[in-house]
């Protein structure tokens, strides 16, 4: 046989191997994480509809509690693009507290931990600023309380919709 046909034959099965061992193993690792308290008590908070692993449709503002709602205006609304939900293991932690752990995500889809930080980490805002008076003006017009920010205003949102992205933010203790 010659030799470009086993080459073929191989790099094929190779392919057909690797597909087949990420839909059967890939799809039960995730799950076999077992979900930390803070998880259960999120999905609690937050809600199983909308932006999760048990609705994966992404219904959106079907959420039953603020926060729910609040979270799905923060992904809709790609505050990610600037933002982390994930503190990185450099001196980061003394300012923006400690990281997540896996099962602290267990059920989420799609996790917000960003990629690419622009902007402070808001893993544990709500416990870091809790003046509410002051995130309100601050998703209005980020530049009346901190003059130099590249935060765009979210003056297109309702007012229950900005209760809503709040509640999410104190939620993040
Ligand atoms: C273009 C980038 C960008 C986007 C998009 C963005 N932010 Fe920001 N954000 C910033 C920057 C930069 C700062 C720091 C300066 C400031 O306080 O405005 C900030 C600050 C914040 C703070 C205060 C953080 C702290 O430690 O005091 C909160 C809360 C916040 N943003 C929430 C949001 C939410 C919620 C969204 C989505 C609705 C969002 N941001 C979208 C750039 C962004």
């Amino acid at each position: 046989m010659p030799k470009y046909v086993i080459g073929t034959v191989l790099v094929v099965l190779t392919i057909f191997t690797s597909i087949a061992l990420t839909v059967v193993a890939g799809s039960t690792f995730m799950s076999q994480i077992p979900p930390t308290e803070l998880a259960k008590h999120n999905m609690e908070i937050w809600g199983h509809s909308g932006w999760s692993i048990h609705d994966p449709w992404m219904k959106g503002d079907n959420r039953a509690s603020p926060a729910g709602k609040g979270k799905t205006i923060f992904i809709r609304e790609g505050c990610t693009w600037c933002h982390t939900l994930l503190p990185e293991q450099t001196q980061d932690w003394k300012y923006f507290g400690a990281p997540p752990v896996a099962g602290d995500a267990q059920g989420e889809s799609p996790s917000l931990f960003g990629s690419d930080r622009k902007a402070p980490d808001l893993l544990h805002i709500g416990s870091r600023n809790k003046v509410k008076a002051w995130h309100y003006v601050h998703h209005r017009d980020p530049r009346a309380v901190t003059p130099d920010s590249i935060m765009p205003g979210f003056l297109h949102l309702t007012d229950d919709e900005m209760d809503a992205l709040i509640a999410y933010l104190e939620s993040l203790k």
